[in-house]
Formats: structure tokens, C-alpha cells, sequence
């Protein structure tokens, strides 16, 4: 599966606003197909469009919103931060940048972290500190074996290390790295050899539709790359920041990664991303990573809002107990509609289809006031706030049982020949 093939839905019905606008003409790039809704405005599980109208969010901008829209502590950290200092620059101290990699470090047992701005790029700063330990432990091993339907960004290294490597149509991809099948601890013994630095690894799969590695999978991985000698890799960019119940994912499989990479949630929808190293993976000297917007102050106070709160009493229960309501929700309602399998954990869940409808019920969803995303044609996946209460979660299932009826209905009347 090449993740980034995927066909984008019809863009016959998203080129006119709600108010009748032609969008078409836009001088936006049109790299991403989306509906006609224009959004300006946002509080907690919902957002609102430029006619006023309520969607209740359960995508929260790809997992990034891990507070909901617009949290109190996060206006309040930023705009006491945005007085104070925004960008000193990446080659001076801030205290932020600090603060937070001192926090990251603490809670989750590593050594050493540095900030930037997107997955990808933590992905990419992975792959390089991986290559960079090679040299110096591995007579200059560089290659990194990943998942198949595994998904780490869109820059060139990302894409090449995800699914299907890069996409052909952006060709030459990056040489180095190997794809086994996930879940397969034979396949990946076997494709180690001497020139293998590392295992890079998604714990749930997100992209690929919520596929939650087994916990004898990854023991067994983590053990394999202890025996080997080579580092461990997780990308936690979705999984990570609570969103699985945990602050990592990797605490819940009780296994340890040389390397974590985390994004989305950290910044709660602020762009942030942070590279963790532990014990050996850690050797990354001046003039090896750096850019213009790394570890700037005013990303760093938000990931320190985002942190703080989630780190909060009794939040990640919070977080197991309303994904165990959303889970059991979803499942009824998948009984009902007749549709396949749920897979997930914590705030995030996967609903498997008994057909490739998931695009027309993500339209459908969106007619009913429901954002939703499809990862795959046929699955639903559902990242709420991490803030998302019950009544939320009943709102959201009226309102998909009624996004499922109107695709049943329209599939109906197609089968019967019933222009729709
Ligand atoms: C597991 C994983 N890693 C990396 C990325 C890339 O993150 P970004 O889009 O912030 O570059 C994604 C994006 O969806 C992801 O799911």
C-alpha cells in the first residue's frame, strides 16, 4: 500500500463555497482536497463555519488539537508569551526551549530532546541522528528498516521511510531503507543484516487506518534490537502526548526506544515537534540540526501549556474513560450499521467499513455538522480533543448514525437505478 496514492475524493462538489464562491480560481495550491466550508472559529469539540454553522470536531485538525480549539491555557500561554518574547532565534538560549525539553526529558526517561516544527522534520532529524550513529558505531551502517503501511511525513526521507517508499511520481526517492510487513517479527529478523542502523516504527499505525502493533510484536522488536545492537526508533507523533491514554504509547506496550519522535498533540495545534534520545542514540554534536524555527519560545510555551495540563491529575484517566465510552459507542453502532472491525486505544479509534464509503460518509458526517477523517477508502478514524466529554461523544454518534443512513440511502437508491 503506497499511502500517499490514494485517490482524492471528487472535487466536482468542493470547489464552490457556501456562499456560492468559486474556489477553483483560489491561488491556493490545490494539494489537498477539501470541502467548500470556510472555518473561523473553534471552542473545544467544536468549530464553527463563516455562515455560523456548528460542527462538532472529531478529527481536531489530524490529531494536532489535543486540548480542543482555542483551550484558555493555551491563549493565555501564548499571549503572555507572544508579550514577553517570540523568536530570539535559533542559535540563542530561550528559556522555554529549556523548560520544555527539561520537562519531556523528565517524564518520559530520556536523555536528551530537541524541538522543531512538524512530524516530518522529527522524523527526518530520526533518520539523520540514526545515520550519524551509524558512522560512529556501525562501520558507517545507514540503512532503517520500516513498517509496511507505516506513514512518517512528506519530505523526501519521511515518504521514502513510510509505506510503499516515495511516491513514484517524486522519484529519486532516498536510498537506505527497507519495508517488512508490520506485525511480523520473522520478516523483520530477516531483514536485518550489517548494514541495518536502525527499526523505525509506528506503535498504532495511524494513516494506514488505527493498526495497533501487538505488545509480543514490539517486545519482541525492542529485544531484537538489543540483541543486534541496533537503535530503536518509535514514531510517536500521533500516539504520543496522551493521546493513547499514556503520555507514550510505548509505556503501555512497557517497552524502551533509543529514539522517540513526537508531534501533533504537543503543540495542541500549534506547529511543534520534538526529537527524544536516550543513553547511546545520543550523539548528535554542533552544526548537525538545526533551523530557523526550532525551539522557538513562542512554540515552546505552547507545548509547555500542552504538557502541563496533560501531566494534570487525573487527565490521562479522563482520557481511558471517555475512549473506552467512544469505543463502545462506536461498536454498537458499527453492530447496527453492520459495519467491520474497531481498532484503537485511548482517544483514538478506527472504524473499519463493509465497503469503500468512508469519503461519502465523511460527507455525509460534514452535512450532518461532523467533522470526521477517512484514512483509508474504507475507514473512519476518530481523534477527538482529548478534553472531549460524554455528551460529546453521544452527540457525535447521533450524528453519524445519520450520516450512515443517508450513504445506506443513497446507495439504496443507486442500486435501484434512482438518480441521487
Ligand atoms: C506517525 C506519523 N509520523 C509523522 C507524521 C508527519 O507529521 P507532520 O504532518 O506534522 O509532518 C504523521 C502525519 O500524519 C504521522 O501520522
Amino acid at each position: 500500500m503506497n499511502l500517499f496514492r490514494r485517490p482524492a475524493p471528487s472535487l466536482d462538489d468542493l470547489i464552490l463555497d457556501t456562499a456560492g464562491n468559486d474556489l477553483s480560481s483560489a491561488r491556493l495550491m490545490p494539494t489537498v482536497a477539501r470541502p467548500p466550508q470556510v472555518f473561523v472559529r473553534g471552542q473545544g469539540s467544536w468549530l464553527w463555519d463563516s455562515d455560523d454553522r456548528a460542527y462538532l470536531d472529531f478529527s481536531q485538525g489530524g490529531a494536532a488539537n489535543s486540548l480542543g480549539h482555542s483551550p484558555q491555557v493555551l491563549i493565555k500561554a501564548l499571549s503572555d508569551q507572544a508579550q514577553a518574547l517570540i523568536n530570539p532565534g535559533n542559535g540563542l538560549y530561550n528559556r522555554l526551549q529549556l523548560n520544555l525539553v527539561d520537562r519531556l526529558c523528565e517524564h518520559t526517561g530520556s536523555d536528551q530532546g530537541y524541538l522543531l516544527n512538524s512530524g516530518a522534520q522529527a522524523c527526518e532529524a530520526a533518520i539523520k541522528l540514526a545515520r550519524k550513529w551509524g558512522q560512529l558505531h556501525r562501520g558507517s551502517a545507514y540503512r532503517i528498516i520500516t513498517a509496511g503501511n507505516g506513514c512518517h511525513g512528506r519530505s523526501f526521507a519521511a515518504m521514502s521511510a513510510s509505506s510503499g517508499g516515495c511516491d513514484n511520481r517524486f522519484e529519486p526517492q532516498l536510498p537506505g531503507f527497507s519495508h517488512v510487513p508490520f506485525n511480523d517479527l520473522p520478516a523483520l529478523h530477516a531483514a536485518v543484516d550489517a548494514g541495518t542502523v536502525a527499526i523505525m516504527l509506528e506503535p498504532i499505525q495511524a494513516e494506514a487506518g488505527v493498526i495497533p502493533a501487538t505488545e509480543h510484536y514490539l517486545k519482541g522488536v525492542e529485544r531484537l534490537c538489543r540483541e543486534l545492537g541496533i537503535l530503536l526508533i518509535l514514531d510517536e507523533v500521533q500516539t504520543g502526548i496522551g493521546r493513547c491514554g499514556a503520555l507514550l504509547a510505548e509505556q503501555q506496550y512497557g517497552i524502551r526506544a533509543d529514539i522517540i519522535i513526537l508531534g501533533k498533540g504537543l503543540g495542541g495545534g500549534v506547529p511543534l515537534a520534538a526529537l527524544l534520545a536516550r543513553g547511546k542514540a545520543c550523539c548528535f554534536e554542533v552544526g548537525e540540526l538545526e533551523g530557523t524555527h526550532h525551539g522557538n519560545a513562542l512554540m515552546a510555551s505552547a507545548g509547555l501549556a500542552v504538557l502541563d495540563t496533560v501531566l494534570e491529575h487525573g487527565f490521562l484517566e479522563h482520557v481511558r474513560e471517555s475512549g473506552c465510552y467512544l469505543g463502545e459507542g462506536l461498536a454498537r453502532l458499527a453492530y447496527r450499521y453492520d459495519h467491520g472491525q474497531l481498532r484503537g486505544q485511548g482517544l483514538m479509534w478506527g472504524l473499519t467499513l463493509s465497503d469503500d464509503s468512508a469519503d461519502a460518509v465523511v460527507k455525509a458526517a460534514l452535512h450532518e455538522g461532523l467533522i470526521l477523517t477517512a484514512p483509508q477508502p474504507n475507514c473512519l478514524r476518530f481523534t477527538p480533543a482529548l478534553t472531549v466529554s460524554k455528551s460529546n461523544i453521544d452527540e457525535m454518534l447521533l450524528r453519524l448514525a445519520r450520516a450512515f443512513s443517508r450513504v445506506r440511502t443513497a446507495q439504496l437508491q443507486c442500486r435501484k437505478g434512482i438518480a441521487v
